[in-house]
């Protein structure tokens, strides 16, 4: 018999992996090439070929040195690698000691959390939110605390913000850029949310934890923060974690590789470390992949390319917006939020099926009334994909 917890989230499922499952259905009824599957921030954009040469490299070396289980926050070499390039690029003081591998973004976050949250406490996430959130909050028995966004330019409210902080409240998660609007939060937004924190800090008399997950950090289209200049969040505020992964960035999500950073000043920053090292091995992931904590470790100074992403974005978004279509420009990741003509999600996410175009809907980010397009898939099925969504278009009469 299954935990109740499990027995609500098999009803529940998951709505990107349920669109991407119908993507594979279509495509083996009608062909892959008349199906346009923009459900899932799968990057089809190859990886650097810089990947490869040093997983070839790496496998070369000494067996032993390469698949064994080493200390639970990572390899020494590479977390100092880490380091050497965090503090070379944001001017930051980082040791070795404030680095922990982790199994991707989602592994990490799933550590802190299991280091930080008793039943009850109130995380809070701003809307929209990626959905694995809020099964990551379900897993330790917290509480979800939504914060709205203003609808004009998806930055979050900061007055709703103030509101929904209480004494529960242990974890604010932020995510620029954002996973679904691909919206980059400015450097004013930065700093309410975190005057805001200190504020709340003071009338509370304990700490609040910011984690700032930055699967896209480097993939930035715009050109006030060239890349490696978006604003580092651990200057702005101290009880800051920050969580990487080079899912994204480098297309290797399938090898589950990332690593979360505690400064030195976040609040009881040596206990921090030491319990996200114990949930480490105490949630089974006993360390991060070892072949790929080495190549992270090589090509940790390998910039993305974007320019397939930045190609793919400028089509996509300057044709939805001819078409008539509402939306956010995406300012980074690989989405775009698209305002869902006339505002029933449902009928949209259909017509949009009709047109075999796949599409989440915007109530799995926990905002409805809109539905999240991924563009990390070739150009050419972009290309082939217009007429689509012209047809979606007239549909929607547009
Ligand atoms: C905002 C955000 N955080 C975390 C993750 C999980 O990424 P990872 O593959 O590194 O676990 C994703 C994946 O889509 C994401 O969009």
């Amino acid at each position: 018999m299954l935990s109740k917890k499990m027995q609500s989230q098999l009803e529940k499922g998951s709505p990107i992996r349920r669109a991407f499952e119908e993507g594979q259905r279509l495509g083996s009824l009608y062909g892959k090439e008349n199906v346009f599957d923009f459900s899932i921030g799968n990057p089809e954009i190859p990886a650097p070929e810089a990947i490869r040469k040093w997983v070839r490299q790496i496998i070369g070396e000494d067996s032993r040195s390469i698949h064994g289980y080493m200390c639970d926050a990572g390899y020494e070499e590479v977390r100092e690698k880490i380091a050497a390039s965090l503090n070379r690029r944001f001017g930051t003081s980082f040791s070795l000691h404030n680095i922990v591998m982790s199994a991707g973004a989602a592994g990490a976050i799933n550590v802190i959390m299991y280091a930080l949250l008793d039943p009850g406490d109130e995380v809070i996430l701003m809307r929209p939110y990626y959905p694995g959130y809020q099964s990551f909050i379900l897993n330790w028995d917290a509480e979800l605390v939504a914060v709205d966004p203003d609808p004009e330019d998806f930055q979050p409210d900061m007055e709703d913000f103030r509101r929904k902080i209480t004494e529960r409240t242990k974890l604010v998660i932020v995510n620029s850029p954002n996973n679904p609007t691909g919206v980059i939060y400015t450097e004013e937004t930065i700093r309410g949310l975190t005057e805001i924190l200190r504020e709340k800090q003071e009338q509370y008399g304990h700490g609040i934890y910011l984690l700032s997950d930055e699967p896209y950090r480097e993939l930035c289209y715009i050109d006030t923060y060239p890349e490696e200049e978006l604003p580092f969040w651990t200057e702005y505020y101290e009880n800051t974690i920050i969580v990487y992964s080079f899912s994204k960035t480098l297309s290797i999500p399938g090898e589950r590789i990332g690593y979360f950073v505690i400064p030195d000043g976040a609040a009881g920053s040596r206990d921090l470390i030491k319990a996200s090292r114990i949930a480490t091995g105490m949630l089974g992931f006993v360390n991060a992949p070892s072949l790929f904590q080495k190549v992270a470790g090589a090509c940790v100074e390998i910039k993305a390319d974007i320019y397939d992403y930045r190609r793919n974005r400028d089509l996509l978004y300057n044709t939805l917006c001819r078409l008539g279509f509402t939306c956010v420009p995406p300012q980074g990741a690989f989405y775009i939020f698209v305002k869902t003509p006339g505002g029933d999600e449902k009928e949209f996410l259909k017509a949009a099926h009709a047109c075999r175009i796949l599409l989440v809907g915007g109530s799995a980010f926990g905002y409805p009334g809109y539905a999240r397009i991924s563009f990390c898939v070739s150009y050419d099925k972009i290309k082939r994909s217009l007429p689509a969504f012209e047809k979606l278009a007239g549909m929607m009469d547009l």
